[in-house]
C-alpha cells in the first residue's frame, strides 16, 4: 500500500488564502502587518530564502524592509540596525538570517532583538514561553510540522510520537509542541542506541537529523505518520530530506515529500507570526 502524501504547498496556499483576506480587513483599520528581514553578507542559500520571504510579504500585502549589509559588518553597527527596528512602529517583526559571518556573536544578536519582535522564535524569553507553555511567538518550522501533522486529521493526544534530532530550532521545540498536543514524546538524536527500535514504536515520526535519506522503510511502524523537516543538498546539486522517502512510502501513514512537505510552511509560519505580532501591537 501506498501513503498518502501530505502536500505542505496545498496546505500553505491555504493558510495564505486566510491570512491575505485577514490582512485586507485589517489594512482597512490601518493597519499593515510589518516585517524586516536583515541580510548580513553574500551567502547563495540565505539570498535565496530572503528573496523568497520579501516575496510573500509582497504577496500577503505585508509591509517589508529588507537590509541587505555588507560581510565586513561590525556587530556594533548590526546591534544598532536591531535597536533602530525595535523601536520602528511600522515594523512587527524583526528577522536577521543565520547564519551570520564568523566574526559576530549570533546569540548577542538574537538576544537583542525585542521579544515581541522575534518572529524567528530564538530569543530566549520566547523559548522559555514555550517550555513554560505560556503565550510566545512558535518558532516557523516546529509549528509548520504540527500545523501538517494537525490536516492530516490524525489526533496527537495520547500517541507515541518519536521526534528524532535535538537542535535548538526544531528538534528539542517540536518535541515540546507534540506533548503540548498531549503526544508521548521520545527524543533521538545521533549518539541513541538502537535507534530503530525506539523509531518503529512511534504512531508520529518526525525527522530532523540532518543527514539525507537516513530513515528507511526499517525505521517505520506501518501505517505512522512521518514528517521529514530534512533538507540536504546531495552532491548532483538535487534536494534530499532526511527520510528515504521511496521506500518509507510504501509503510507508513501520511507522509511529507521533500521539496513541498515542511519546507514551504517555515516561511508561512513566519508570515502568521507577523500578522500576531501586528495584532498584539495594536491591541
Ligand atoms: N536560516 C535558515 N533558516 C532560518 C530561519 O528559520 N531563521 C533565520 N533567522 N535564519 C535562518
Amino acid at each position: 500500500m501506498t501513503a498518502s502524501i501530505i502536500n505542505g504547498k496545498e496546505v500553505s496556499q491555504e493558510l495564505r488564502a486566510s491570512m491575505t483576506a485577514e490582512v485586507k480587513r485589517l489594512s482597512e483599520q490601518g493597519v499593515v502587518p510589518g516585517l524586516a528581514v536583515v541580510l548580513v553578507g553574500e551567502d547563495p542559500a540565505s539570498q535565496v530564502y530572503v528573496r523568497n520571504k520579501e516575496k510573500a510579504c509582497h504577496d500577503l500585502g505585508f509591509y517589508s524592509e529588507v537590509h541587505r549589509l555588507d560581510a565586513s559588518t561590525s556587530q556594533a553597527d548590526l546591534l544598532a540596525l536591531v535597536d533602530k527596528l525595535n523601536k520602528q512602529e511600522s515594523i512587527n517583526g524583526i528577522l536577521v538570517q543565520l547564519p551570520l559571518p564568523g566574526h559576530i556573536e549570533e546569540k548577542a544578536v538574537i538576544d537583542a532583538i525585542a521579544v515581541e519582535k522575534d518572529v524567528d522564535g530564538f530569543h530566549p524569553v520566547n523559548v522559555g514561553n514555550l517550555v513554560i507553555g505560556d503565550d510566545s511567538l512558535l518558532p516557523c518550522t516546529p509549528a509548520g510540522v504540527i500545523e501538517l501533522i494537525k490536516r492530516t486529521g490524525i489526533e496527537m493526544s495520547g500517541k507515541h510520537a518519536v521526534v528524532i534530532g535535538r537542535s535548538n530550532i526544531v528538534g528539542k521545540p517540536v518535541s515540546l509542541l507534540l506533548q503540548r498536543e498531549n503526544a508521548t514524546v521520545t527524543m533521538c538524536h545521533s549518539r541513541t542506541a538502537n535507534m530503530k527500535e525506539i523509531t518503529r514504536q512511534a504512531d508520529i515520526l518526525v525527522v530532523a537529523i540532518g543527514r539525507a535519506n537516513f530513515v528507511d522503510a526499517e525505521y517505520v511502524k506501518p501505517g505512522a505518520v512521518v514528517i521529514d523537516v530534512g533538507m540536504n543538498r546531495l552532491d548532483n546539486g538535487k534536494l534530499a530530506g532526511d527520510v528515504d522517502f521511496e521506500s518509507v512510502k510504501e509503510v507508513s501513514g501520511p507522509i511529507t515529500p521533500v521539496p513541498g512537505g515542511v519546507g514551504p510552511m517555515t516561511i508561512t509560519m513566519l508570515m502568521q507570526n507577523t500578522l500576531i505580532a501586528a495584532k498584539r501591537a495594536h491591541g
